[in-house]
């Protein structure tokens, strides 16, 4: 019998993929080290410093020993923040003890999924979807669905697309509005047609809600249980301060939903993390409970480089992409370069954006790895003068 290494590797990691968008900006970062001069819009975290008032209270803890373990779910001045400015945002009224802090807002969709799928359970998932969804789906014994939409629709899954993937092992929905990777947001109408479904399959929602301030031209992004009764009860909401409050080295996200759910959520973390950093939680509570201009100011900022990657990216040749209504991506569709740098090896998005980073020094994301080749995904969190140069590069690019 051939003999295994001691330390081979478990089943479950036997199809886990690396975070592409890490991956992306990690090589990046090593050219950028050896004196390359690489524009970096691979990323989904905003450029702006996490502001004074947040930094202080993170100071204002570490001093005064607000250092050690604290309870697995998270301090209580946080969980009652999180109800109280999610009840004031959605006009539901939802309690401390429907709030579990979590290392994150990747960490809580982890605990999600850990805590309502068994083995061979579905979760249908739309793609383009953001990277970590199917891995950790795959992780917590499920299967993702990954249901294809178009760019003729925004990317957006239609009613019919979710009826027909139903199927007896179909457990879970996924969304995510304003989607990263499309930015595109989703109208409550649109949500209503597919909670309607999700009612009539008795589905569990996880309603994944990170960009839900981070949304332009006045629009509403109004959380997934307001928009029909009886959602409450099926939907997880995944939130966190990475995106809203430029913190997301601080890893701090969240869960909201029913008590029984989010005490066996818990009970789960009390296992596996214990709490979210302490300090990182204090931090929190002041972002949350603190003054909320600077999220309007950065808000302001993403949308005036909205405007301007969408007026540089639409006159691009053969490039298309969808209303950007949200978060601080745009998701472009690149087919008709791939079909024309097919002759020098570039016929895939993979390879488009290895050539692009090559010669011209620009970091973005292939869409394989949203589960939509033929497409790539470039962030605008990044100045202004950063974008405009990375956005002459990406033309010189197309055109040479
Ligand atoms: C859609 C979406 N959900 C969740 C997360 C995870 O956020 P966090 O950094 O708080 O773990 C991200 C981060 O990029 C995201 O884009």
């Amino acid at each position: 019998m051939e003999k295994r290494n001691s330390l081979h590797l478990a089943k479950r990691m036997a199809s886990l993929e690396p975070s592409a968008t890490l991956a992306m900006a990690a090589k990046a970062a090593s050219m950028a080290a050896s004196g390359i001069d690489v524009i970096d819009l691979s990323v989904g975290e905003p450029d702006f410093p996490t502001p004074a008032h947040i930094c202080q209270a993170a100071e204002a803890a570490i001093r005064s020993g607000k250092t050690k373990y604290t309870p697995a779910a998270g301090i209580p001045d946080l969980r009652k923040a999180v109800a109280a400015d999610y009840s004031r945002r959605s006009g539901l009224t939802v309690t401390p003890a429907q709030v579990v802090v979590s290392n994150g807002a990747k960490h809580s969709l982890h605990n999600a999924f850990m805590a309502l799928l068994d083995d061979g359970d579905e979760v249908i998932v739309p793609a383009p979807y953001w990277v970590s969804y199917a891995e950790l789906i795959k992780l917590c014994g499920g299967r993702p669905m990954l249901i294809e939409t178009s760019i003729d629709d925004d990317f957006k899954l239609r009613p019919e697309a979710l009826r027909a993937a139903l199927g007896p092992r179909t457990r879970m929905l996924l969304l995510c509005s304003p989607s990263n990777p499309t930015g595109v947001v989703y109208t409550p109408d649109e949500l209503r047609a597919l909670a309607d479904i999700a009612i009539e399959a008795d589905l569990a929602v996880i309603a994944d809600e990170i960009y839900d301030q981070l949304v332009y031209d006045g629009r509403q992004s109004p959380s997934f249980p307001t928009l029909r009764p009886g959602l409450a009860e099926r939907t997880v909401v995944v939130a966190g301060v990475s995106k809203t409050y430029s913190m997301t080295g601080w890893r701090i996200g969240w869960t909201i939903c029913p008590e029984p759910l989010s005490k066996a959520i818990g009970n789960l973390q009390s296992q596996q993390t214990s709490n979210p950093c302490s300090v990182s939680q204090h931090a929190a509570v002041a972002a949350l409970t603190g003054p909320q201009d600077c999220v309007g100011e950065m808000l302001a900022a993403f949308q005036n480089r909205r405007d301007l990657v969408v007026g540089c990216l639409s006159k691009m040749p053969g490039l298309r992409l969808p209303e950007i209504g949200g978060a601080f991506y745009a998701f472009f569709d690149i087919k008709d370069a791939l079909r024309r740098g097919q002759s020098r090896g570039i016929g895939t998005s993979s390879q488009w954006c290895e050539a692009l980073l090559e010669k011209e020094h620009v970091a973005l994301v292939a869409g394989s790895a949203f589960g939509a080749e033929g497409h790539v995904r470039m962030s605008f969190a990044a100045s202004e003068q950063k974008l405009k140069d990375g956005l002459a590069r990406i033309e010189r690019f197309l055109t040479s």
